[in-house]
């Protein structure tokens, strides 16, 4: 069959389908704005600190031919690739842009389709870009490829916020062939850097045992990062990232960048170093089982890779990637967030409304503002009294809660304290009302044994009506409760036995792992445009949800089920070079060894709550907590808004320390740890050094949360130069009777 020849954009018709900003601004770019084709086109795409610039080459196809500091003279982008010299007949191909597959690229696609005519090739050639403003802290830049045969197009768009050096890139895929296209694969990004010498940290884990980091150098080859979980997709890898330009990753030197491909489903990051030791960076949605029908006239936009680069180190990057994020992509980034209590580990399944209103009490006396209630309220036919029942069937027990939800939000109105409840609405037991009514709803091979996950499968957020169960669970909730004040939204089966009723019925079987992906976002969509505010926090059991795409419609996430605090201190750690403090969600529980005081603390540094009986501490625990409490109520705004800097790093040594800095230098809480109680560690041996601080203000220290009956061993009312305290730094005296250590760092008046 003869492909049919895409025609000018001028000439197209408007489309039926919805287009993107972008692909849009494309489409009304006129002639007379864009770069003539033939002429060498040459596209920087700057921040303060880095610039990536694109250029088209003879046969103009676009390369990537710049990664590095901006230039002060903007003319000279145009001669960098003059002085590589990679392009012979195997090298030529490498820094292209957006790698087609089929004809002459023999390296690892960026896209890779099947056309309507089955035909399998693809080209990509430049055809215009244009660069405008989103608004006054961004930009963004399109750019248009077109296959010169089949009538295949590409977007290729990058949105820079210059002041926090972050990038986010997408692609956008459009067709006008007779009927759907396949993509193969289909990848976000598809990033090449010159610098030599790789070093690529990446995140894996495992149920209580997340977000794990581990350096290596990257070797000529492929190296790649994915997962096929389907849904609570970075339990074992994580699409998060830190990449070393030239040097290891270190906290204060040397060029990094530290991202995510923001995709809540099964993604795959791919990073190849090729005969010239450069590196080719390729992220996307895993194509695994996912070749994706693409009607003509949609437009396929891919997740965003993000990321920011620093020429300092991680710590800027982190800190660039966390200013970022509060201010332009978290729910509510700048908000404030509710400190709880929540019953899980305090009662578990086993509870009734006795229990419950006693817990709602400890919320008051505790001094936190919300109870929140976890599993277990719902099921009737199927009580939820256990993880083997009920889930799906969201009406309120009658047993455990005769008096409904409604009573309880009362009791806990009575207190003066918020509600919040927790849900897994994407979820289904087989034991419930639900399956048994739409087995159908349910992901699973009809004629093949079902596989559970924590006994309970995953529904279909493919089809229409799942999703408006889905938000019918939600919007119910709400509408009966208005006063309900939080959401915890549970997700912890991934995908089994991937099949699609809908879908097979469709005939797009193989669209479900991304077509579930985005039935959850568009029933956030409809939520966010009904209750815009309200505070929802992400959960999966642990790690396996925390990422920008689902930040953009909640407000908070649960890092992992382990709160042992030490742990907590490495996965803190951890989760801190990717995320802001206040989308951490932090628990005090009984778990480890370490004192109350240990775990507040640690809790401390992100979003407080408590999953334990407050009522069963002893006497001076519950005043201790109290105080803590009301003493986080004073330094929160800090550590949600301030700067981090990880001061001392727990995989080094003994100790760890990090410090929130507000933006004007004149407050900072700084929380110290021992970290290897095995070692008879009777002082800090050292100080640490402080950052972020002014030299040239002045700082006296006093040291917060001391148990009753403690005092401080630090020596009081002393005042510290900023010099002093950033040069020589500070001990705060940590030793095995005072494991953890918080201070307030205040700029004295003179
Ligand atoms: C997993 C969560 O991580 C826990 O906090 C709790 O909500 C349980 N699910 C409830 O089933």
């Amino acid at each position: 069959m003869r492909p049919r020849f895409l025609r000018s954009q001028a000439e197209a018709r408007p489309r039926r389908h919805l287009f993107s900003v972008s692909t849009a601004v494309l489409l009304l770019l006129g002639r007379a704005s864009s770069v003539a084709a033939q002429a060498v086109a040459t596209i920087p795409i700057t921040t303060a600190n880095t610039a990536l610039v694109l250029q088209t080459d003879a046969s103009n196809r676009l390369n990537t031919v710049y990664f590095g500091a901006p230039l002060v003279n903007v003319a000279d982008y145009a001669g960098t690739a003059t002085q590589y010299a990679f392009n012979d007949t195997n090298a030529g191909f490498y820094p292209n842009t957006y790698t087609p597959a089929g004809t002459w690229n023999l390296s690892e696609p960026a896209l890779a389709v099947t056309h309507a005519d089955g035909n399998q090739s693809l080209e990509l050639k430049y055809v215009r870009h244009e660069t405008k403003p989103v608004d006054a802290h961004s930009s963004l830049t399109c750019i248009l490829l077109r296959d010169p045969v089949y009538a295949f197009e590409v977007t290729l768009c990058y949105q820079v916020w210059p002041q926090e050096n972050v990038i986010e890139q997408w692609t956008e895929i459009q067709h006008r062939e007779k009927k759907a296209v396949t993509l193969n694969k289909f990848a976000s990004a598809n990033l090449y850097f010159t610098q030599k010498d790789f070093y690529l940290t990446t995140f894996q884990g495992q149920y209580l045992k997340e977000a794990q980091p581990a350096e290596t150098k990257l070797l000529q080859g492929m190296r790649s990062v994915e997962s096929k979980l389907g849904t609570r997709a970075m339990l074992l890898q994580t699409p998060n990232f830190i990449l070393g330009l030239g040097q290891p990753a270190a906290e204060n030197e040397g060029t990094v960048l530290v991202g995510q491909l923001a995709w809540s489903g099964n993604f795959k990051l791919e990073y190849e170093v090729d005969s010239y030791q450069n590196l080719r960076f390729l992220a996307g949605i895993n194509p695994y089982q996912s070749a994706y029908a693409l009607p003509a006239g949609q437009t396929f936009r891919t997740p965003s890779l993000l990321y920011a680069v620093s020429r300092h180190g991680t710590g800027e990057a982190s800190r660039h990637l966390q200013s970022w994020a509060r201010q332009y992509r978290v729910l509510d980034g700048q908000g404030q967030r509710l400190t709880l209590l929540n019953n899980w580990e305090a009662t578990y399944f086993d509870f009734n409304e006795q229990k419950l209103t006693s817990l709602i009490q400890d919320t008051k006396a505790l001094g936190v503002n919300m109870f929140l209630l976890d599993d277990g309220w719902f099921g009737n036919k199927y009580p939820r009294n256990n993880d083997d029942a009920g889930l799906g069937d969201w009406q309120e027990n009658r047993q455990k809660l005769p008096h409904g939800l409604g009573y309880l939000v009362k009791e806990a109105q009575k207190e003066g304290v918020k509600f919040g409840i927790w849900i897994e609405p994407e979820m289904v037991n087989p034991k419930s009302e639900l399956y048994e009514k739409h087995p159908d709803w349910v992901i699973r091979q009809p004629a093949r044994p079902e596989i559970y996950y924590r006994n309970q499968l995953v529904l279909d957020l493919a089809n229409p009506q799942v999703q408006d169960f889905v938000y019918g669970v939600v919007d119910g909730l709400f509408t009966k409760n208005p006063e309900l004040a939080f959401i915890k939204w549970d997700c912890n089966a991934p995908i089994h036995n991937a099949y699609s009723s809908y879908l097979t019925k469709k005939g797009t079987p193989q669209n479900l792992y991304v077509d579930y992906v985005r039935g959850l976002y568009s029933v956030l969509q409809r939520l966010r445009a009904k209750y815009p505010k309200v505070p929802m926090m992400l959960c999966s059991g642990g790690g396996g949800r925390g990422d920008y795409e689902l930040l953009k419609y909640f407000t908070e996430f649960w890092p992992s089920d382990d709160t042992e605090p030490v742990e907590r201190i490495f996965m803190q750690w951890n989760y801190s070079y990717f995320f802001p403090a206040i989308v951490s969600d932090n628990h005090v529980t009984d778990w480890g060894k370490q004192p109350l005081k240990y775990r507040i603390d640690v809790a401390s540094m992100g979003k407080l709550g408590f999953d334990i009986v407050f009522s069963k501490l002893s006497e001076q625990d519950k005043a201790f907590a109290q105080q803590a409490v009301r003493s986080y109520d004073g330094f929160k705004d800090v550590v949600w808004q301030g700067e981090q800097y990880r001061l001392a790093n727990p995989y080094e040594q003994d100790i760890a320390a990090f410090a929130y800095v507000t933006a004007d230098k004149s407050r900072a809480i700084v929380f110290n740890y021992l970290t290897d109680t095995r070692q008879k560690i009777t002082a800090t041996p050292r100080p640490v050094r402080l950052a972020g601080l002014d030299p040239q203000k002045s700082y006296r220290i006093k040291e917060l949360n001391l148990y009753p009956g403690t005092t401080s061993t630090l020596p009081p009312d002393k005042e510290y130069s900023g010099d002093f305290l950033l040069n020589v730094g500070f001990n705060p005296n940590v030793t095995l009777t005072r494991t953890s250590v918080v201070l307030e760092v205040t700029a004295v008046a003179h």
